[in-house]
């Protein structure tokens, strides 16, 4: 027996340099999410928030599990719809998901690149 129907996961890391989820209102879809849940009374839906994900350029990550949705850019007007469409009724909002397992990895592994690139460039111009 499972505790919970759903895990629901928020990016809200905050980094030191470089994009992140906090600075484009991470904690602010974290607090909506755990409205929204709370007036649907859903009990059995678990929300937590979690580091970062890898994909910083899209800010407004949210994960279900166990489907393993991940959302992207998720903006306080898609909060309703996935609490009462994904939620409730357990049927992920598609156009607010990642396509294919393939493209989330292959973005995240664009990010990853990007990163370290603008990691070395810092400590490149720190060192000059
Ligand atoms: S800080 Fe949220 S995905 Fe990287």
């Amino acid at each position: 027996m499972d505790a919970f129907r759903h895990h629901v996961f928020v990016c809200t890391r905050r980094k030191e340099e470089g994009e992140c989820c906090a600075t484009q209102g991470s904690q602010d879809l974290f607090e909506q999410l755990k409205a929204a849940i709370q007036k649907a009374k859903l009990p059995e839906v678990k929300l937590t928030t979690c580091g970062c994900l890898g994909l910083c350029d899209r800010p407004g990550n949210v994960l279900v599990y166990p489907e393993g949705t991940w959302y992207s850019g998720v903006t306080p007007r898609e909060v309703e719809e996935i609490v009462e469409q994904h939620l409730r009724r357990g049927e992920p909002v598609q156009r607010l998901a990642w396509p294919t397992p393939e493209a989330l990895r292959a973005h995240m592994a664009a990010v990853r690149e990007r990163h370290q690139r603008e990691r070395e460039e810092r400590q490149a111009g720190r060192a000059g």
